[in-house]
This record gives C-alpha cells, sequence and structure tokens, in this order.
C-alpha cells in the first residue's frame, strides 16, 4: 500500500492529527525529510506524528538544540532534528548524525534535509513537502521507488 497522496490542512490542528494518524503506517527505520520554508509547519508536523507513535511528553522545537530525542514506548526513538543551524553535511555529520540515520528501531524527522542533503539517499526515507496555501498548508507525501 502506498503512503503517497497529497492533502490540505486548514489549520494546525488539522496537520498534527493528519500526522498523528499517519504515524503508524510508517515503518520503523524511516527517514521522514520535511520540507519546506519557513513557518511551513514541519515542527507541527513532527509533533503530530511523534505523538502518533505513543509518545506522551510534550515535543519542542529542536531549532537550538538541533535534535531532541524521545523514547518509544515499546523500543527504539524518535529522533527529531533540524538542521537550519548547520551549513553542510559536513557539519550535520559531525554533530553525530550518522548515528541516528543507522538505528532502524528508531524514526528520524529531518527539518531542513537540504542542509545535508548528501546524506539522505536511502531507500528508507520518504520525503514530505508542505507548502502554504492561503492560511493552510498542502502536505504532499512522497515515497522512494
Ligand atoms: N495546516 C496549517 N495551517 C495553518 N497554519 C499552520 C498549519 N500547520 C502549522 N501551522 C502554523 O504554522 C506556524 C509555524 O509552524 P512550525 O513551527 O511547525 O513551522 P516550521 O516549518 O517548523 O518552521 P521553521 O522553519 O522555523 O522550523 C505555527 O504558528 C503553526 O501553528
Ligand atoms: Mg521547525
Amino acid at each position: 500500500m502506498s503512503l503517497d497522496q497529497e492533502i490540505f490542512c486548514a489549520n494546525e490542528e488539522e496537520t498534527l492529527s493528519f500526522a498523528e494518524a499517519f504515524a503508524p503506517k510508517v515503518p520503523r527505520g524511516t527517514v521522514l525529510l520535511l520540507h519546506g520554508d519557513l513557518g511551513a509547519g514541519k515542527t507541527s508536523f513532527a509533533r503530530g506524528f511523534i505523538r502518533g507513535l505513543g509518545v506522551t511528553e510534550p515535543v519542542t522545537s529542536p531549532t537550538f538544540t538541533i535534535v531532541q530525542e524521545y523514547p518509544l514506548p515499546d523500543l527504539g526513538f524518535a529522533y527529531h532534528i533540524d538542521l537550519y543551524r548547520l551549513e553542510n553535511s559536513d557539519e550535520a555529520e559531525g554533530f553525530g548524525i550518522l548515528d541516528f540515520l543507522m538505528d532502524h528501531d528508531s524514526y528520524n524527522l529531518i527539518e531542513w534535509p537540504e542542509r545535508g542533503i548528501e546524506l539522505f539517499n536511502t531507500l528508507n526515507q520518504i520525503d514530505i513537502f508542505i507548502r502554504y496555501d492561503g492560511v493552510g498548508r498542502k502536505i504532499k507525501i512522497k515515497t522512494k521507488s
């Protein structure tokens, strides 16, 4: 079953609920690349998604910490990573992103993947494009293959 789709979310609440319902359909080990301009709603999507994996603690923006780790109820983690403040993939490797990406029990959610795009070239990744559309957002999901 393909996860590819495009939907319209009229407000943040709709983004959160969509991402929360989407999360259980996504296999462990997936790297989700969250593409979108400043303020598009990447963190909102990640927040809903991580909640959908059963995490109950609050999900905060990783812009300043670069990575936030959330233990999942059974095993593995959700790693929420924001590359905005990094220049390139060397800097991303410098903070140890490969260790997160290679953890196949876990999920990676990456904001600003363009900052380290050379690192993201595997079959286990999903591109999520979020675009402004009036007061809401269009969210497009595109899997590899
Ligand atoms: N579907 C939506 N419709 C309208 N507003 C939304 C939607 N989803 C999120 N927002 C709003 O967009 C704003 C920015 O959201 P968010 O912080 O998630 O963006 P971001 O893409 O992570 O930004 P940054 O690039 O700074 O990390 C928030 O005020 C949020 O409420
Ligand atoms: Mg953000």
